[in-house]
Formats: C-alpha cells, structure tokens, sequence
C-alpha cells in the first residue's frame, strides 16, 4: 500500500514514475502535526497544506483571508512530523500577485518545508508566474477549475469546464502551465471526461477533486473525507468514516478505494 513498501520519502521523480506507470497518486490536506504523522502512516503519498484552512481551521467563509504567514506556520507544523510525504503548499490569495511578491511568498513556504508550492489559475499572468518561479528552482502545481480564491469573482463555488468553450480554455491552460513548467495540476469540480481530457493530454500528473476518476491522483480535504466539516458536503466528498471506527481505518481506506480505483465513482463525480 502506497509508499509504505520503501519506506524512503516521496519525491517528484517517484510521483512522476507512479504516474508514468498508472499508479494513483493519493492526496490529502493536513495542517497541524498530528494529522501528517496519522497521513504518513496510513501510506498517503502527498499532503497539501491548503489554503482551505481558512474554512476548516480559521471558521472563515472562503479562502481569501489566509495570509502568506499563516501558510507558512501550518507548513512547518506540517513538515516537522512529516518524513514521508511529498509536501505541497498553497501560496494564498494575494500572494504571488507579480513575480517578486511570488518568489518571496514561495520561499518562505519553501523554507517552512513545503517541497513544492501550489498556485490557482491557468490565465496569462498565471503561467508567467509558473515560468518565473520554476526558472528559479520553485517546483510549482498549478490549480485549475473551480478556483475557491475567486470565489468572490465567480459568485459561489460552481462546477466549471462544463460548456466547449470553457473546457477548450481549459484544456490550453493545463498545457500551458505544464509547458511553463509546472510538474503537476489540481483539477477542481469539473465534469469527468474534462477531467479525462486533460490527463491524457497532459504528461503531468493531474489530481482531481471532483474531476472524476481518470486523474492521475485523488485529492480531498481531511475534515470533509472524515464527515466532520460543518454543513453540507460538496457532491465530489466521499465520508471514509461511513463503516470504519476509526480516522486511521478512513484514510486507510481512502487510499485503498483511491488506489484501485473505486473512488471517486458516478456518486462522487459530475457529469458534463
Ligand atoms: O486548499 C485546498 O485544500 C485545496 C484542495 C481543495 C485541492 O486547494
């Protein structure tokens, strides 16, 4: 089960051969110390530290009032007990928003142990960024879909990709982020054969969350796979808890369903 085999820490080059050989990279957040050593444990091959703690940890309504330092201080509380996963982070909202501002925001996330930095959006200035930080040695995941730092922009968190347009744009950003240099892509809430699309497009690794089930990897927020988050679950949450007694058996079981392929299913999905 997952990395446990080796036992040796997660990099880039053994996430981009587990992709290049069909294996299911599995993804879950953490954010504090306790959850990524239960993660290790459990065999989950990356952890992202997500801006999404500014819903499951802060109680905010969005993402947007993260602050690069606060990112910085869940990334080292992360890295400490992390000695195995592959340790993303998001560079939050208003935080990269020219190059320089970028490369500080990542380097600070990098200096609290993030392995790689994550960023939302696919447009012009986007890839740019991608560029400008990967050519100094920044690894960079891009995010595409349904980008909840644009929330506010978008009106409320919808599923996207969903007409030809739209899915053609999108098709041309993940190419464009792979070609500026990102080494992977967060594909969020969009149909499944969008999601399908740009995987066999792309030679990246693609991670969906609710993007169906022929992405590369799986990814989902710990609380929400745990059925602890407040309120109701998006259509792509699957609750690990539902028959096990207890949070290690859940993840156990995420990356079980994740890595043979049975989640996400039709109930978790959306179609186009
Ligand atoms: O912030 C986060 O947790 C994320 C995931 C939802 C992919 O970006």
């Amino acid at each position: 089960m997952g990395y446990l085999q080796g036992e040796k820490p997660i990099t880039i080059t053994k996430l981009l051969s587990m992709h290049a050989e069909s294996e299911k990279i599995t993804m879950l957040t953490a954010y504090d110390s306790t959850m990524a050593s239960l993660l290790n444990r459990c065999g989950v091959e990356t952890i992202l530290v997500g801006d999404s703690l500014g819903n499951v940890i802060q109680g905010f309504n969005s993402t947007t009032p993260v602050t690069i330092e606060q990112m910085a201080y869940h990334t080292a509380c992360v890295a400490r007990a992390n000695t195995q996963a592959f340790l993303l982070a998001d560079l939050p909202f208003a935080s990269y928003g020219d190059p320089a501002q970028a490369l500080d925001s990542a380097a600070e996330l990098m200096r609290a142990g993030a392995d790689m930095v994550k960023l939302e959006g696919g447009g012009e200035w986007q890839v740019e960024i991608i560029r400008y930080l990967v050519e100094r040695s920044v690894p960079v995941c891009a995010h595409l879909g349904l980008l909840p730092q644009s929330v506010h922009l978008l009106g409320g968190y919808k599923v996207q990709g969903r007409s030809k347009d739209a899915a053609t744009i999108m098709l041309e950003q993940a190419l464009a982020c792979q070609a500026a240099g990102a080494q992977m892509v967060v594909l969020e809430a969009i149909p499944s054969t969008l999601g399908e699309k740009i995987t066999a497009e792309l030679h990246i690794p693609t991670i969906g969350i609710g993007a169906g089930p022929d992405c590369s990897g799986q990814v989902l927020v710990l609380q929400d796979m745990l059925g602890i988050s407040p309120g109701k679950p998006p259509k792509f949450v699957k609750n690990f808890m539902d028959g096990h007694t207890s949070i290690e058996a859940a993840i156990k079981a995420y990356v079980r369903e994740v890595k043979s392929g049975k989640f996400p299913d039709l109930e978790h999905a959306f179609a186009g």
